[in-house]
């Protein structure tokens, strides 16, 4: 078995700014890689200046990611912060501007960079220092080296193959409260998703499995806010889950649900969390009876029928289309190393059962 997880994680209230001076100590000049909004109305992008500002390090703003950034925007990014001669790169964000800050440290350490670099994989991945502080519950990729971006001549998202893990995780619950509580939803959804998925990966083992179901237990204790009214308990909490969840993905991978949801999210727009959290019964149903109970106790179901119940609640106003669902189902059955990277078998028959 191996573990590797080399990001230093501060999981507290006010994290970035107790831990300012250590944040300021990796360079001199540091790019804020921030989305349009999120960044400033949850204040993190505040309590970053505020942070390098006490340390009197500089910086500079790029606060252009898009929902699901593209290599042209990374290229963007790289030639403005190239001439503000910036030494490390601070992501703040949902797991787009997360993403991009590591594709941009990647570019920003190499003399004469090129954008065909970024899916090179002969080359090192070597990058800039890369600081993460989520603003969703969902993405983990504050704890994972994965860098996923639109490659707009192949119509789609292609993660980069190089990994590029932040040196430091800053997560703190609060930079949640102002989000819309859709948002929460779905990513606190997609949290869930990346844990079962890597439980039930092949891939999984005691160090993946262990991380899944500590984060199942902390996203299981708030489990209900998200259908009853959020609280400042589960902003701490699901924040939390997402961090562990996304210390399994970076083990494991993740599995068919995600595999099912990109045609969701490309063809019907629907959030990503939701379109994988769609798949959720159907995948629990038809894994092995010891492992879904483990998961199911974990999370604080008492049966399958209790977890199929609140996952109906939760999608109760979601509609998806009989043509989007075929089409999901036609690509990921053609998929085989797919179906055979779980734990459990799946053949087109079983697929079936999950996506209708
Ligand atoms: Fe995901």
């Amino acid at each position: 078995m191996t573990f590797y997880m080399p990001v230093k994680v501060y999981d507290e209230k006010n994290c970035v700014l107790n831990h300012a001076g250590e944040i300021a100590s990796f360079g001199t000049k540091a790019l804020l890689v921030t989305g349009r909004s999120s960044a400033k109305k949850s204040g993190a992008l505040d309590d970053v200046q505020n942070a390098l500002s006490r340390f009197e390090t500089s910086y500079c703003l790029f606060d252009e990611i898009e929902e699901n950034p593209s290599v042209e925007t990374i290229w963007k990014a790289y030639e403005y912060a190239k001439k503000e001669d910036v030494d490390f790169v601070i992501g703040i964000g949902g797991g787009s501007p997360l993403d991009a800050s590591k594709a941009i440290a990647f570019l920003l350490d190499r003399k004469d960079a090129s954008k065909e670099d970024l899916y090179n994989a002969d080359l090192p991945a070597d990058a800039l220092p890369v600081i993460a502080i989520p603003t969703t519950c969902g993405t983990g990729s504050e704890v994972t080296g994965v860098s996923v971006l639109t490659v707009h001549e192949k119509k789609t998202k292609v993660s980069i193959p190089h990994k590029i893990f932040p040196k430091i995780a800053l997560v703190d619950g609060k930079y949640l409260k102002s989000a819309p509580k859709s948002m929460i939803v779905s990513t606190a959804i997609d949290a869930l998703a990346h844990m079962i998925e890597s439980f039930e990966s092949n891939k999984a083992d005691d160090y993946s499995k262990a991380a899944v179901l500590e984060g199942l237990k902390i996203w299981g204790r708030s489990k209900d806010t998200l259908l009853n009214g959020l609280n400042e308990e589960c902003f701490g909490d699901m924040m939390r889950a997402s961090t562990f969840a996304g210390i399994a993905i970076a083990q494991t991978g993740t599995s068919i649900p995600h595999a099912l949801s990109y045609i969701l999210t490309y063809e019907d727009k629907i959030p990503h969390g939701m379109a994988c959290g769609y798949f959720l019964k159907g995948y629990l149903q038809n894994a092995d009876p010891s492992d879904r109970k483990q998961i199911l106790d974990a999370a604080g179901f008492q049966s399958m029928e209790e977890f199929s119940a609140y996952m109906d609640q939760i999608f109760l106003d979601m509609h998806v289309k009989e043509e989007t669902l075929q089409r999901a189902y036609e690509v990921v059955s053609q998929n085989k190393a797919r179906l055979k990277g779980c734990r459990f078998f799946v053949d087109e028959e079983v697929l079936k059962k999950m996506v209708f």
